[in-house]
C-alpha cells in the first residue's frame, strides 16, 4: 500500500472507531519495530519525526526508510511532522515526502500561533492533515521543555480550528512530554475542549498516562496519541543490558533484532491500551 496521507488514517480511524498511535521513530531498528506492531494489529497509525530527532539523518533518510518499510504493508500508515516550529521545518519535511505536518506554535501568544498555523496551512495540501496545539504542552522531549506551559482554554478553542483550517488540534489538558510522576489527564477540561472543537483531538505526552485514561480517550474525540519515550527508553535497555550481561558482546545484529522486538512489544501495546475493543 506504501505511505497513505494522514487525512486517510483520521476517515479510517473515525469511521471504524479507533484511535491511531503516533509513534516517534529515529531509525531503522524503531521503524521496523513499529512497522511490526502496525501489521500485528491492523490499526492505522502514524509513524513520525520531530525536526530534534530528523537532525541525525535528514527528512529525506527518514521518508526513504519509513516508506520502503511500508511498500508491503497493506494497513494505512502517514508518515508526520512531528512538532514541526518553523515554517522550513514544514516545507522541507513536505518536500522530503511526508503527507502528514504539525505545525506547533504554540509557544507563541495567540495571535502568532494563529498566524504561522495558517502559513503552514498554505504550505501544506488540503489532502494532507494538518494538526496545530493550542495551550502548551508541559515536560521535556529530546532534552527541549516549552518556553512556558498552558492548558487549553477551551473559550479559544473554535475560533483558533476554524482560523486555522487544521484537521487535528493537539491539546494541553494535563498530559506533559516524557515521564513525569503522576501525570493525569483532566478529564472535565478535555471533555469542554471536546464540546468546543469541530476536529478530533490529539493527545501528547502518551508514555506516561495512566492506561485507563488511555483507554477512554476515544470517547473523548481523540483520534492520535503520541508515544515516543517509552520507544527510546526500550531501545535503549536492550543495549544496555546486554553490555552489562557481556562487556564484550559484539553482535550488534543480534542486540539490534532484540530492540527491534523490544519495540514492537511496547508499541503493540500501547496500541491495544488505545483500542480495548480490538481481538
Ligand atoms: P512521550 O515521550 O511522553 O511519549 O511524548 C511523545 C510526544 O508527545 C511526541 O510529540
Amino acid at each position: 500500500m506504501g505511505l497513505v496521507s494522514g487525512l486517510e488514517v483520521i476517515d479510517e480511524c473515525v469511521s471504524r472507531g479507533l484511535v491511531a498511535g503516533a509513534f516517534n521513530t529515529t531509525n531503522i531498528e524503531t521503524t521496523m519495530g513499529i512497522v511490526q506492531a502496525v501489521e500485528n494489529t491492523g490499526v492505522p497509525t502514524f509513524i513520525q519525526v520531530a525536526p530534534t530527532n530528523a537532525v541525525l539523518s535528514g527528512y529525506e533518510y527518514i521518508y526513504d526508510m519509513v516508506s520502503r518499510r511500508l511498500a508491503s504493508v497493506g494497513v494505512p500508515v502517514a508518515l508526520h511532522l512531528d512538532h514541526g516550529r518553523t515554517l522550513d521545518d514544514v516545507s522541507e519535511s513536505l518536500a522530503a515526502g511526508f503527507t502528514s505536518i504539525m505545525m506547533d506554535a504554540s509557544g507563541y501568544e495567540y495571535d502568532k500561533n494563529v498566524s504561522l498555523s495558517q502559513k503552514a496551512r498554505q504550505l501544506t495540501p488540503a489532502r494532507y492533515a494538518l494538526e496545530v496545539e493550542l495551550g502548551s504542552i508541559g515536560g521535556k522531549e529530546d532534552d527541549q521543555g516549552p518556553e512556558r506551559e498552558a492548558t487549553t482554554d477551551p473559550a479559544q478553542v473554535a475560533a483558533f480550528v476554524e482560523a486555522t483550517g487544521a484537521e487535528l488540534l493537539a491539546v494541553s489538558v494535563g498530559n506533559v512530554h516524557g515521564y513525569a510522576p503522576d501525570v493525569r489527564i483532566d478529564e472535565e477540561l478535555l471533555r469542554q475542549v471536546q464540546q468546543a472543537s469541530a476536529v478530533p483531538l490529539v493527545i501528547h505526552g502518551g508514555s506516561g498516562l495512566p492506561a485507563e485514561q488511555l483507554a477512554r480517550l476515544n470517547e473523548f474525540g481523540v483520534v492520535k496519541v503520541n508515544v515516543a519515550s517509552d520507544l527510546r527508553n526500550a531501545m535503549i535497555r536492550t543495549f544496555g543490558e546486554a553490555y552489562a550481561a557481556n562487556p564484550n558482546e559484539t553482535s550488534l545484529i543480534r542486540v539490534s533484532r532484540q530492540a527491534v522486538t523490544a519495540i514492537t512489544d511496547v508499541v503493540e501495546a500501547r496500541i491495544r491500551t488505545l483500542n480495548p475493543k480490538l481481538s
